[in-house]
């Protein structure tokens, strides 16, 4: 385990030779008495701290948001001579996904669709609905190791990249309205983003909507049978890896679904358990 002291002490150290640059430095103030702080993201407001050492008597904190944090880290993470240290910056150059259970509005489905307060979903409650995640570096998309060991251990032979903007898609209209109908696949779906942002929704046990904030870096895998849809974020643009075991079926079968096999498959394997122990509770 890297204690925050390594990390701090790392910053301290290959900052020195490290300038972020000027657009990404969103705000400086003294930072007297937190120079063995750890990076973290601010509370609400999607922004990181991290100390910045730039000489031996000035000490800043700067405020980054999560694009700008990601690159201060990988900048930081090729300066320094520790692989643990370098381990250590690759865990924490981004933030965790975010999931979070959705209001019922009809407002824009670009939006967030918090509830009021926002009630946060763990990725061990979506693993629980068969939701797989990963982070990875997608700035190596093209070579990456990590990417091609996750694609070998679970046979995911196809892969093509898919951009979806409204100047970038044909048919944009009426593409993402059917992104956005409740569906499933007799297959997973496997994306992995690598510019950009966008939602998937997933159904809970109790069939309520959780919203799952994808940005570049993460790769998931939604379970065959699982009811979903895609959207996306206000950003209005996402480029994204498909990925498929053998020759690739996009076809979607929107709900109801609820007599079809695969989805049978899925109830009883990932959700049973769940909706038995509510009753039960
Ligand atoms: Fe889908």
């Amino acid at each position: 385990m890297i204690g925050c002291m390594h990390l701090s002490v790392c910053l301290s150290v290959c900052m020195r030779a490290f300038q972020l640059p000027e657009q990404g430095k969103k705000k400086a103030r003294p930072a007297a008495g937190a120079r063995n702080r750890q990076p973290e993201k601010l509370h609400g407001d999607g922004l990181w701290e991290a100390e910045e050492t730039r000489d031996c008597d000035q000490e800043e904190i700067l405020v980054l948001t999560d694009n700008e944090w990601m690159h201060y880290a990988a900048a930081a993470a090729a300066q320094c001579q520790s692989s643990d240290l370098k381990a250590a910056y690759r865990k924490v150059d981004r933030p965790a996904m975010e999931a979070w259970y959705m209001d019922d509005s009809d407002e824009d489905q670009r939006l967030p669709h918090h509830l009021d307060p926002p009630q946060y979903v763990s990725h061990e409650a979506l693993a629980k609905l068969g939701v797989l995640h990963w982070v990875l570096d997608a700035v190596i998309y093209e070579d990456d190791p990590e990417l091609e060991k996750i694609r070998a251990d679970r046979g995911y032979s196809y892969k093509d990249i898919i951009t979806v903007s409204p100047d970038k898609l044909p048919n944009y209209e009426h593409k993402i309205r059917n992104f956005f109908e409740e569906h499933i696949h007799l297959d997973e779906e496997i994306r992995y983003c690598l510019e950009g942002s966008g939602y998937f929704d997933v159904r809970d046990a109790q069939d309520r909507w959780i919203r799952i904030w994808v940005k570049k870096g993460d790769m998931i895998v939604l379970p065959a049978g699982s009811y979903h849809r895609f959207t996306l974020d206000a950003n209005n643009y996402i480029k994204a890896m498909r990925l498929f075991v053998g020759e690739p079926l996009w076809t979607p079968y929107n709900r109801p679904q609820d007599d079809h096999q695969t989805r049978k498959d899925y109830v009883n394997h990932f959700l049973q358990g769940q909706q038995d122990a509510v009753i039960a509770h």
